[in-house]
């Protein structure tokens, strides 16, 4: 009896050394620390500003601050379930550390519902179910201009250079048409892959969107509507299968490339086991929803509210985005082999935005989605390209 006792100590200390020694090594791989961190530790510190939007919600704002302010400040905006760490999680070859590098002033923003957002003037994420009620519009209506014009205070320049990713494009159209006083606040704004109109992304994204409406009013009747929470049942779950020995080959190459494109050689198992402890966070039901109604509708139109449209927009049809009022410099990085972003729907929206002034497409043929702000050598197939963007349109 008291040897099985010990026995069973033995073992349970072995599994606490494993364990440590596991928490330990994935500390080393920047797993899993925030931004201030991941900042900090590549040479640039930066400090963190809350964000109030016009109606409530506090977003965290990280600043990469240079020593002398020469150049314009650069506003990153992550996509959709993403969050600020996206663009530091790369360290040395990340984009924010570059940009830093180089002397740029450097701001990190976040969309209401992601884990830096996650809070309200007097709403609670956890209780109320009206924080949810936001999409892709709200970002571009509300957290976007509260972001460029804390920028704006805090730097006294006038305008701002941007980039974004994916989503983090889609909101300065929605900003751009709905708030037009705002493209006077924007030099040049730099789309790493843009998404407007999804009317050619292939299966299985275009299958999950045809069946989004009707999973959405399932989750509504369920009480659900916050997506992607890594601490919910479903995240944890989601996580137990994509950090095991097959998650690899059932989360990335069965799953994440099938939507953003194949692009192993840059993304590799090792960087996953980074990222999968920082993507996905947060976003509301109600996004993706919206999402989803741009590609069953075909139009790149506010929330479709159904019977309800007549109330809100005294419109049968929600009514579509101006993107002619969109008057900010914009200029299209493209990739090739973008599920997400298919070059036909790019073409869509190009010849839509009155002020586009350059289109790259980048020569690398596997460039996916997601290489934008993951892939491993990004010095070499992107940056290059933005620092030509930026000099040039200073
Ligand atoms: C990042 O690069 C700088 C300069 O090249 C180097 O000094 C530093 O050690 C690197 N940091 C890490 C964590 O790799
Ligand atoms: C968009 O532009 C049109 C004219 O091009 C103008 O009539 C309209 O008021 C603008 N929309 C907004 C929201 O300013
Ligand atoms: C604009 O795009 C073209 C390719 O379409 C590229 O060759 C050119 O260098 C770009 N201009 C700037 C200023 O980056």
């Amino acid at each position: 009896m008291f040897k099985l006792f010990i026995i069973n100590v033995i073992t349970v200390c072995k599994c606490l050394v494993l364990l440590s020694s596991i928490l330990i090594t994935a500390s080393k791989q920047d797993t899993n620390i925030n931004v201030l961190d991941l900042s900090a530790k590549y040479g640039h510190p930066a400090t963190s500003h809350d964000v109030t939007t016009e109606d409530g919600y506090i977003l965290q704002l990280f600043h990469i601050p240079v020593q002398t302010q020469q150049k314009r400040p650069v506003l990153l905006m992550h996509g959709m379930t993403d969050t600020a760490d996206t663009w530091l999680v790369r360290g040395n070859g990340s984009l924010a550390i570059t940009l830093a590098n180089a002397g740029y002033d450097v701001w990190l923003g976040n969309c209401r519902g992601n884990r830096y957002a996650r809070r309200h003037t007097y709403l609670d994420p956890d209780k109320d179910s009206s924080f949810w009620d936001f999409s892709f519009h709200d970002h571009g209506v509300y957290d976007l201009p509260a972001i460029i014009d804390k920028i704006l205070e805090l730097t006294g320049s006038k305008k701002i250079d941007a980039i974004g990713h994916s989503q983090g494009n889609t909101i300065f159209y929605v900003l751009g048409s709905s708030k037009p006083e705002y493209n006077a606040k924007v030099n040049l704004m730099i789309a790493l892959a843009p998404v407007g109109y999804l009317h050619n992304i292939g299966s299985p994204l275009s299958d999950i969107f045809s069946i989004f409406p009707k999973l959405n009013k399932i989750l509504k009747t369920l009480n659900v509507h916050e997506l992607f929470n890594k601490k919910t049942l479903p995240g944890k779950i989601l996580n137990v299968v994509c950090s095991s020995d097959i998650g690899y080959e059932m989360c990335v190459e069965r799953f994440l490339f099938e939507i953003t494109g194949f692009d192993p050689e840059e993304f590799g198992q090792d960087f996953f086991e980074i990222i999968n402890t920082y993507f996905p966070s947060s976003t509301s039901r109600k996004n993706i929803d919206h999402f989803a109604q741009v590609y069953n509708r075909k139009s790149f139109a506010k929330y479709d509210y159904g019977y309800r449209n007549k109330a809100i927009y005294n419109a049968r049809e929600p009514p579509q985005y101006n993107l002619g009022n969109v008057t900010m410099k914009i200029a299209f990085i493209v990739a090739l082999n973008d599920k997400l972003t298919p070059l036909k729907d790019v073409n869509i929206l190009r010849k839509q935005l009155p002020n586009l002034v350059n289109y790259t497409v980048s020569p690398r043929k596997t460039f996916n989605h997601i290489s934008f702000v993951w892939g491993e050598n990004m010095d070499e197939y992107l940056f290059p390209f933005i620092f030509d963007l930026l000099k040039t349109y200073n």
